[in-house]
C-alpha cells in the first residue's frame, strides 16, 4: 500500500534528520579561545601550508595568543566578511592585511599598524600599460572589497573584481585582463612565481596594516596592543618577518615554476601531482566533500518536511477555507524565501539571526539551504495535490473518510509520486547551491578547490575536479530517484 511505504519513508527520514542534526549541534563555544578570521590567499601575510594557515599575521596572533594563554582558532573567510565577523562577535580578530582607514574605524577599532605597504600596478611583460593614466579603459583586476578595489573604483572606473588576488592574477597571466591592482608584498610572490608579469616600479598609495577588534572590546584590544609592543622591543616581530621574506622584503622560498619547455602530457602529470598528491592536497577535496553531502542530505530532509507542512496548510486552505492564519503564514515564508537569493538567506542567518550565538557553521547551512529548499517543495508537493482528481477526494468523502485521513492515504500518496521527478530536480539545484557556503568560511567541495587553487596557483585542475565530483554526484542521485520512482511505480496496485 502506497500510503504505508510513504509514511516509513517521512519515518525514516525524520530519523535521519534528528540524528544530523544532533551531530552537528556541538558548538565551539569553549572558555581560553581567541578566534582570528583572515582571507588565506595572500601570501606572506596567510596562506595555507599544508592544511595549516601560515604566514605573518597567522604566525603574529598565534604568538599573541600563546602569550596571553589563549588557544588560537583560525578561520578562511572572503576579506569582504572578516571585519563583518569581527563587528557581529563571530570573532574576536580579523588578521588580514588589512589597511588602516577612516571608513573602517568608523566600523571597528584597529590595533597599532605592524608595516606599511603599497597598492601597486601589476601587468604583463609585454604590456604597454606604464601607470595610472595609461590604464583607463583598459581592463584591470582587483580582489573584491579591497583598498585596492576602492583606488581604482574612485580614481580611475570600475573594476572587475575577484574573489581573491591569486585569480586576478591567474586571469592577468592567461590574457583575459590587462592589469591587476594588488598590495606589493602578495604582488612579490605572485610575480616570483610567474614568469610572464612583472610590477610597474611605482606605488599608487602607500598604506598601513592594522588587525581590526570589535569597538566593544577595548580590553581585547589594549591586551593585543600590549603584546604587540612586547614582542616587537624582544625582537619577536622581527623574527616572524625573517620566516617569510628577506633583507630587501622579497619572498623567501619561492617554489619552482612549472617550466615551460616540457611536453603538454608531462605538463598535466606535474599539475596533477602538484594539484593533488602533495601535502595531500586532495584531503580538500574528500573533506570538502563530506561536508557537502551532509548539508545537501540534511537540508533535503528539512526542506522536504517544511514543504510537506506548508503544501498540505495551503492546499487544505483553498479545498476547505480553514486555516487562514497559517496559510498566511505560509504565503509570507514563499514570499520571503524564494524573493531574495540563497547566499543573502546563507550570510543573514549566520551574521545576523545567528549573530550572537555560538554555533556550529555546518548547522547554519543546513537550516539556510532547508528552509530555502522548503519553498520550493512546498509548491511542488502543491502542485502535485491540484493534480490529484477532485474524484478521489469525493470518493474518499463519501465512504466516511475524514478530510484528514483522505489526505493522508489517498491524496498525499499519489501526490507524491506525481511529483518526485520535479522533487529530484529541487534536489540536485539544492545540493549544487551548497557551493556558496564559502562565504560563512565552511570548506565545502568548492571551497576545498578554492583552497587547492589558492595554493598551486592553478586554476585548471582543481576546477575541473570539483565540477566532475559534482557531476558524479548528481548523476548517481538521478539513477537512485529513478529506483524510487520504478518502485513506487509498481506499487500502484
Ligand atoms: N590591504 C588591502 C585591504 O585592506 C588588501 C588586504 C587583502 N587581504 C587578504 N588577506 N586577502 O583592503
Amino acid at each position: 500500500m502506497p500510503g504505508i511505504l510513504y509514511k516509513k519513508w517521512l519515518a525514516v527520514m525524520l530519523a535521519f534528520m534528528a540524528l544530523f542534526l544532533s551531530s552537528c549541534g556541538e558548538n565551539e563555544s569553549e572558555r581560553g579561545k581567541l578566534i582570528m578570521v583572515t582571507t588565506a590567499t595572500f601570501p606572506p601575510y596567510e596562506f595555507y601550508q599544508g592544511s595549516r594557515i601560515v604566514g605573518i599575521d597567522a604566525d603574529m596572533v598565534r604568538e599573541i595568543a600563546k602569550r596571553n594563554d589563549l588557544e588560537l582558532v583560525i578561520e578562511d573567510m572572503a576579506f569582504d566578511s572578516v571585519i563583518a565577523a569581527v563587528q557581529t562577535g563571530k570573532a574576536d580578530v580579523a588578521a588580514s592585511g588589512i589597511t588602516v582607514t577612516e571608513d573602517r574605524k568608523k566600523q571597528i577599532d584597529f590595533t597599532t599598524s605592524y608595516v606599511k605597504s603599497d597598492q601597486v600596478i601589476i601587468v604583463r611583460k609585454d604590456s604597454d600599460i606604464v601607470g595610472p593614466e595609461t590604464m583607463r579603459g583598459k581592463r584591470i583586476g582587483v580582489q573584491h572589497g579591497t583598498t585596492g578595489d576602492m583606488y581604482v573604483t574612485e580614481n580611475i572606473q570600475d573594476p572587475e573584481r575577484f574573489q581573491d588576488g591569486a585569480l586576478a592574477v591567474a586571469s592577468l597571466v592567461t590574457g583575459k585582463i590587462d592589469a591587476v591592482v594588488l598590495d606589493s608584498a602578495p604582488a612579490e610572490e605572485h610575480v616570483a612565481r610567474n614568469k610572464g608579469i612583472r610590477i610597474l616600479p611605482m606605488a599608487l598609495v602607500s598604506e598601513e596594516y592594522a588587525m581590526a577588534i570589535s569597538k566593544s572590546r577595548p580590553e581585547l584590544l589594549a591586551m593585543f596592543n600590549r603584546t604587540m609592543a612586547g614582542m616587537k622591543a624582544d625582537g619577536t616581530m622581527d623574527a616572524i618577518w625573517a620566516r617569510y621574506l628577506d633583507k630587501d622584503g622579497k619572498p623567501l622560498a619561492v617554489p619552482a615554476v612549472l617550466a615551460e619547455e616540457k611536453g603538454l602530457w608531462q605538463r598535466m602529470q606535474d599539475s596533477f601531482r602538484t594539484n593533488f598528491v602533495k601535502d595531500n592536497r586532495w584531503r580538500y577535496l574528500v573533506n570538502g566533500f563530506l561536508i557537502t553531502i551532509e548539508i545537501s542530505f540534511c537540508a533535503v530532509l528539512m526542506g522536504l518536511c517544511i514543504g510537506f507542512l506548508v503544501a498540505v496548510v495551503r492546499s487544505a486552505h483553498d479545498q476547505t477555507g480553514r486555516y487562514k492564519v497559517l496559510n498566511f503564514l505560509c504565503h509570507i515564508y514563499l514570499t520571503v524565501v524564494r524573493g531574495t537569493p540563497v547566499v543573502v538567506q546563507l550570510l543573514i542567518i549566520y551574521f545576523v539571526i545567528f549573530g550572537s550565538v555560538d554555533v556550529s557553521k555546518v548547522l547554519v547551512a543546513i537550516v539556510a539551504f532547508g528552509v530555502n529548499s522548503g519553498a520550493y517543495v512546498a509548491e511542488i508537493i502543491r502542485s502535485g495535490i491540484m493534480a490529484v482528481d477532485s474524484g478521489q477526494m469525493e470518493a474518499g468523502r463519501s465512504l466516511g473518510l475524514s478530510y484528514g485521513t483522505t489526505m493522508r492515504s489517498v491524496i498525499l500518496p499519489q501526490a507524491f509520486k506525481n511529483v518526485l521527478p520535479a522533487l529530484g530536480n529541487e534536489f540536485i539545484v539544492l545540493l549544487k547551491e551548497t557551493s556558496v557556503c564559502g562565504y560563512i568560511a565552511l570548506q565545502d567541495l568548492t571551497k576545498g578547490g578554492d583552497i587547492i587553487r589558492s595554493q598551486t596557483y592553478d586554476a585548471f585542475l582543481p576546477l575541473i575536479a570539483v565540477a566532475l565530483t559534482y557531476l558524479v554526484v548528481v548523476v548517481c542521485l538521478s539513477q537512485l530517484l529513478k529506483k524510487l520512482e520504478n518502485s513506487l511505480k509498481k506499487n500502484e496496485r
